[in-house]
C-alpha cells in the first residue's frame, strides 16, 4: 500500500487538534488533518448547511434513524425525536453501559454543536486539578490569547434585560435569587452584535431558530471560521476529511505509522489509507484519543504506553434537570439557543455546582427552566480493551452517576422550596425521572496531563507523540471545558515548537 507521508499529523479538528494545527502551520511546518467528520460548508436542498433541533434531517446525527437528542420527551409524549436517513451528521451520541457521550463530528469537532460558553474555571480548582501547570501563566497568557482567538465575548447586559430571547434566563435567575443563590453571566463565541441583529429581524435567524445541537448556520464562531481557517491561510495545513484513523504504530525508524478507513456518506468503510509522520498529535477527543492510546497499548502496537492511559475520565459531573415554573413566570415562545448565564455556587465546598441555566427552545411558551449542571462529583472511571470487539469499555456506573444528582438535588430542591415549585417529570423518557443522568457533554480524562503524559501533553514512553484535547483533563473542570482545552493546547505548541522541533 501506498503510505502518505507528513511532517506532522494532527488526529481530529476539534480544539486540541486545531490548536496544533494553526501554530505548526504557522512554524512552516507541513501538517495533515485527519477528521472523521465532514466539512460542514455545503447547503443542503433547504439551502441551509444545517438543519434546526425543530426539524431534524439526516444533517442532525452521525449515522442513525433516528435522532437522539438529551430531551427525549415534553409531556411523556415522544415528540422531540424523528425518524432520519444514516449520513455523517454533525452530533453523536457514543453508548457506553451506564453512561453515553455527546462529541461534535466534523471540521471543528465540538465547536459546531456546543454551546458556545467561553468559561474558565476558578484559578484554584483549576490548580488543584493540575498541579504540575504555572496557573499565574494559565491565566495570565494562555487563556487570554484561547479567548482572543476564539472570539469571545459577552451579551450586553442592559440588552439582556429586555429581550424576549432571555426571559427564560431572566426567570431561572430569579427562582435562584429567591433561594439566595447567585448567578453569573457567561461569555460565549455566539456573536452577540449578530443575536441582537436577529432580534431586530434584520438578519436571518440562528440562535433565535432554534439551531444550536445540529449546527448553527449564522452568528456562532466555530473553529472552521476561526484557528482551522487560520491554519488553512498559512498554506502549510491540508484537512482530510472522512477518515477515521483506527490504529496507530511505530516504525524502526521512529516515525508513527497511521491507517485510516475512509468512510462514504452512507457509512460504508470504502477504502483504508496509510499514513507516516515524525510528529504527531492526537486531537481526537477524551474518548478518541484515549481509544486510540489504548488501543495501541494493548494490542502491544506503543507497549511501552503509561498505565494510566485509559484511567481518570469522568463527566465534569453533567446531570440535567427541569422545573416548573408557575404559570406567571413565563419563559418566552422565542429562547435564544445561547445559555449566557450561570447559577454559581461553587464556594459551597461540600456541594458546589456551576449550573448552566440552559435553553429548551420549543418554539412555544411552556414554563420549563432546564439547566445543565456541572457537580463537583468526584468519581472517575477507566476504559478497559475489550479484545473479542475490538473496542473500549467504560466503567462508569449508575452509582457514580447518582452522585451528580445527589448534589444537583441538594441544590435544586433549595430552588424549589424557596419558590413553591416542582421538578419536571416528564422530560427525560422514564416516567418520574427529573433528572437525566444517563449523557454527558463533557467528557474529560483518560489521558491525563502529568500521568499519562508529561507536565505538556508529550506522552510518556514515546518521543514526538503528543496529546492537545480533553482527554488531559483529569474528569472533571467545574464549569465548561472548552476554553481550558484551547488555552492547554496553546501552552503545549508553545512549548513543543520552542523545544522539540527546532532542528
Ligand atoms: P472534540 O470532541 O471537540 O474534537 C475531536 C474531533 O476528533 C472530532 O471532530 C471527532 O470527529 C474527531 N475524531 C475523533 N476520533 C477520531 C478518529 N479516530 N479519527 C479521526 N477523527 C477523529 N463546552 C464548553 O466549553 N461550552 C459549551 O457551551 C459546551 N456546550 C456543549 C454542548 C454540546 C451539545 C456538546 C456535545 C458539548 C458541549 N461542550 C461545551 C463541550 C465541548 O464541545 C468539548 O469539551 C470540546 O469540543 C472538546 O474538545 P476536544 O478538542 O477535546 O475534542
Amino acid at each position: 500500500d501506498a503510505v502518505d507521508t507528513a511532517p506532522a499529523i494532527v488526529v481530529g479538528s476539534g480544539y486540541g487538534g486545531a490548536v496544533a494545527a494553526l501554530r505548526l502551520g504557522q512554524a512552516g511546518i507541513r501538517t495533515l488533518v485527519l477528521e472523521m467528520g465532514r466539512l460542514w460548508n455545503t447547503p443542503g436542498p433547504d439551502g441551509q448547511v444545517f438543519c434546526s433541533t425543530r426539524a431534524p434531517d439526516r444533517r442532525s446525527m452521525w449515522f442513525r434513524t433516528r435522532t437522539e437528542a438529551p430531551l427525549a420527551a415534553f409531556l411523556w409524549l415522544d415528540v422531540v425525536n424523528r425518524a432520519i436517513g444514516r449520513y455523517p451528521g454533525v452530533l453523536d451520541r457514543v453508548h457506553f453501559d451506564a453512561m453515553s457521550v455527546y462529541v461534535g463530528r466534523g471540521v471543528g469537532g465540538g465547536s459546531l454543536v456546543n454551546g458556545g460558553m467561553a468559561v474558565a474555571p476558578q484559578p484554584a480548582y483549576f490548580g488543584v486539578q493540575f498541579p504540575t501547570v504555572d496557573t499565574a501563566e494559565m491565566y495570565a497568557t494562555y487563556f487570554p490569547r484561547a479567548r482572543s482567538m476564539l472570539g469571545v465575548n459577552t451579551v450586553d447586559p442592559a440588552w439582556f434585560e429586555s429581550t424576549d430571547g432571555y426571559r427564560f434566563a431572566r426567570t431561572s435567575r430569579k427562582a435562584a435569587a429567591n433561594a439566595g443563590l447567585r448567578t453569573t453571566f457567561v461569555p460565549n463565541v455566539y456573536d452577540f452584535g449578530y443575536m441582537r441583529r436577529e432580534a431586530a429581524g434584520t438578519v436571518t435567524r440562528s440562535a433565535l431558530a432554534g439551531e444550536v445541537i445540529y449546527g448553527n448556520n449564522h452568528g456562532k464562531r466555530t473553529l472552521d471560521k476561526t484557528y482551522l481557517a487560520s491554519a488553512l491561510g498559512t498554506g502549510n495545513v491540508t484537512i482530510n476529511t472522512l477518515e477515521r484513523v483506527r490504529e496507530i504504530r511505530r516504525s524502526a525508524d521512529g516515525s508513527y505509522l497511521l491507517a485510516a478507513d475512509r468512510i462514504d456518506p452512507a457509512g460504508a468503510v470504502v477504502g483504508s489509507r496509510q499514513y507516516s509522520c515524525t510528529y504527531l498529535f492526537l486531537g481526537a477527543g477524551s474518548l478518541g484519543t484515549t481509544e486510540l492510546l489504548l488501543h495501541a497499548r494493548e494490542t502491544g502496537a506503543l507497549p511501552a504506553l503509561d498505565e494510566s492511559v485509559g484511567t481518570g475520565w469522568g463527566t465534569n459531573g453533567n446531570v440535567m434537570p427541569g422545573r416548573a415554573n408557575h404559570l406567571w413566570d413565563t419563559v418566552g415562545a422565542d429562547e435564544s439557543t445561547i445559555p449566557v448565564l450561570g447559577i454559581d455556587d461553587r464556594a459551597n465546598t461540600a456541594n458546589p455546582v456551576f449550573a448552566e441555566i440552559a435553553p429548551l427552545p420549543m418554539g412555544l411558551e411552556h414554563w420549563i427552566s432546564l439547566y445543565l449542571a456541572i457537580t463537583g462529583n468526584p468519581e472517575r472511571a477507566s476504559f478497559t480493551y475489550d479484545r473479542a470487539t475490538d473496542s473500549a469499555r467504560l466503567g462508569w456506573s449508575a452509582a457514580q452517576s447518582a452522585v451528580s444528582v445527589r448534589m444537583a438535588k441538594n441544590l435544586f430542591d433549595r430552588i424549589n422550596a424557596a419558590n413553591a415549585t416542582i421538578y419536571r417529570y416528564d422530560l427525560f423518557g422514564s416516567a418520574g425521572k427529573a433528572f437525566a443522568d444517563d449523557f454527558t457533554y463533557h467528557p474529560l480524562g483518560g489521558c491525563v496531563l502529568g500521568r499519562s503524559t508529561d507536565a505538556y501533553g508529550r506522552v510518556k514512553g514515546y518521543s514526538r507523540l503528543y496529546v492537545t484535547d480533553g482527554s488531559l483533563v483529569p474528569g472533571s473542570i467545574g464549569v465548561n471545558p472548552f476554553l481550558t482545552i484551547t488555552a492547554l493546547a496553546e501552552r503545549t505548541m508553545t512549548r513543543v515548537l520552542a523545544e522539540d522541533t527546532a532542528s
